[in-house]
């Protein structure tokens, strides 16, 4: 397993594998790595000849008040989770390879970047988008993973992708959870036993919300209301949102819909906490 630091060692490996009649594929991640991408490692083991993994903690996606100094960075056990896994290169670039002095270049997703996390965290997807946009020009691959946990995260990149004619498909897997139902983060570390309790409201309330709607609930209001009452119900936890959208464009919803999306976010002491399900509405 080779890893990179620079673009032009990226380019290089990749080139070799696209001579050798390879196709690529590339798990983009900001380390901490954990089951759920290695999840998303093995769908490029099944999908793709040539396997890369960034791990870049990308400053631009912080605020000034996050945890961008204290976000985990356990290097060695990362890379023998990539070595163990099957991956073929990773690129671990130091921030001045992302971003020279005077960089100045920005790519933003307008309108889906300010709603539910956007609003909480204003700048955060216009740093994630410039990132995910230049990772995936260097590495040029067919295929990139996101994993769904980040719902509006992998939204904003298939738009982007989309819009920008970018030549990667984008492939989006599910998220996965441990055993009480959490799902999976590498912010999760953060939490005491306690935190870690409070936070399994997140997926209750999101069972909740597929068993109202599956009792034939038909007001968006009722389902949300019911899922911001487990969270605030529960000492240590702050609900930020609990809302029912548009599981493609997250737009407010006035009405049930065959499929939506429930999203939550939730701080838990000092860690925000998000998760969502993708509701199936039998009508
Ligand atoms: O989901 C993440 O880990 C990050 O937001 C990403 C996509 C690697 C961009 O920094």
């Amino acid at each position: 397993m080779l890893v990179a630091e620079t673009v032009d060692q990226v380019r290089i490996a990749v080139r070799s594998a696209r001579a050798a009649g390879k196709s690529v594929g590339f798990v983009p991640t900001m380390g901490a790595l954990h089951a759920g991408h290695r999840s998303l490692m093995d769908a490029s083991r099944r999908e793709c000849d040539f396997h890369i993994v960034s791990i870049f903690v990308n400053p631009t996606q912080f605020g000034p008040h996050e945890d961008l100094a204290r976000y985990p960075r356990p290097r060695d056990a990362d890379l023998e989770l990539c070595r163990t896994a099957g991956i073929d290169l990773v690129f671990y670039p130091p921030v001045e390879v992302m971003y020279p002095p005077n960089y100045r270049t920005f790519v933003e997703v307008a309108g889906l970047s300010s709603l539910l996390e956007g609003a909480v965290r204003p700048g955060h997807f216009r740093g994630v988008a410039t990132v995910v946009t230049k990772l995936l020009l260097i590495a040029g691959a067919d295929r990139a993973y996101f994993g769904q946990k980040d719902y509006q995260q992998q939204t904003i990149i298939r738009v982007m992708v989309s819009e920008l004619n970018l030549p990667t498909e984008i492939r989006v897997c599910p998220t996965l959870r441990d055993p009480d139902g959490l799902a999976m983060s590498s912010r999760n570390a953060y939490l005491t036993p306690e935190q870690r309790q409070a936070g399994l409201s997140l997926s209750r309330a999101l069972h909740l919300a597929q068993r109202i709607v599956d009792s034939g609930e038909q007001s968006v209001t009722t389902i949300e209301r019911a899922m911001h009452e487990i969270l605030a119900g529960t000492p240590g936890v702050e609900p930020d949102y609990a809302v029912l959208r548009h599981p493609d464009t997250l737009e407010e919803l006035t009405e049930i819909l065959p499929a939506m999306v429930a999203l939550i976010a939730a701080r838990v002491g000092t860690t925000r906490l998000i998760d969502n399900q993708v509701l199936q509405v039998e009508l």
